[in-house]
């Protein structure tokens, strides 16, 4: 897989999804990330819609649940022929591989090729107090987001999603071949909005990022196309 730009479609709705994507010249050639808030709304035609027309997709619902429920669903997603989808860690070894073995079951009814696997570490929204107090984890944080990722490469995940600051970290503890998928992407005169550990898409890439997740820099320019452009030509060097 080339390394790509992920646009994150944060929309309440399709209307307001599928007029941004005609802002472009060629849609079809976008890699997208839908998650919870317009998949829920709009259900799985939202998917089937955007892979009409060609579009890459990513669908984040990070799944956690015990490893029977995980398969199963993992089993629709995969017959949604989506390229990347996710789940938490913290499900466990049994979870992860009963994922992975739903998703390759689901794209296998349809003739696709599964999606990559990827793994939430600890959120990004959670700071290292907070998981000691709150999950009695008493590691440091950087040792529970290295641990969580050997565990998801030894169960058949492809990889993590995570702050680009932790992909060398990733690299190391899990292989190089271990997808170091990075949202929390800002050009330099961009507003931080809520995200902490952000990154530019040239320091993305010389941490060794598989792919980066943008939202905001995109959705809410001006002129979409042009920010696309300009972070795609970052992003490539
Ligand atoms: O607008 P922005 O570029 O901050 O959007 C980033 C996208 O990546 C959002 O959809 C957000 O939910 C997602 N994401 C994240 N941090 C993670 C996982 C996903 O920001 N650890």
């Amino acid at each position: 897989m080339m390394r790509p730009i992920i646009i994150a479609l944060d929309f309440k709705n399709q209307q307001i999804c599928f007029d941004f994507l005609n802002r472009f010249t060629h849609p079809e050639d976008l890699f997208v990330k839908v998650g919870m808030e317009l998949f829920y709304f709009e259900g799985p035609s939202i998917i089937t819609k955007l892979r009409k027309m060609g579009v890459k997709v990513f669908l984040d619902l990070k799944l956690y649940d015990i490893p029977h429920t995980v398969e199963k669903a993992m089993e629709q997603l995969g017959r949604l022929d989506v390229q990347m989808t996710t789940i938490h860690a913290a499900g466990g070894s049994e979870m992860i591989q009963a994922a992975k073995r739903g998703l390759v079951a689901g794209s296998k009814a349809i003739n696709g090729t599964p999606a990559k696997l990827l793994a939430v570490t600890q959120l990004t929204s959670t700071s290292e107090a907070q998981m000691q107090s709150e999950q009695l984890v008493s590691v440091s944080l950087k040792k529970s987001v290295t641990h969580l990722a050997k565990l998801a490469a030894a169960n058949g995940a492809d990889g993590t999603i995570s702050s680009a600051l932790e992909t060398p970290l990733i690299h190391e503890a899990a292989g190089n071949q271990f997808l170091c998928i990075n949202p929390g992407i800002r050009l330099k005169n961009n507003s931080t909005d809520d995200q902490k550990r952000i990154t530019t898409p040239a320091q993305a890439r010389e941490l060794g990022s598989n792919g980066i997740v943008v939202g905001r820099a995109i959705t809410q320019a001006e002129d979409p196309q042009a920010a696309y452009q300009i972070i795609k030509q970052e992003w490539e060097g």
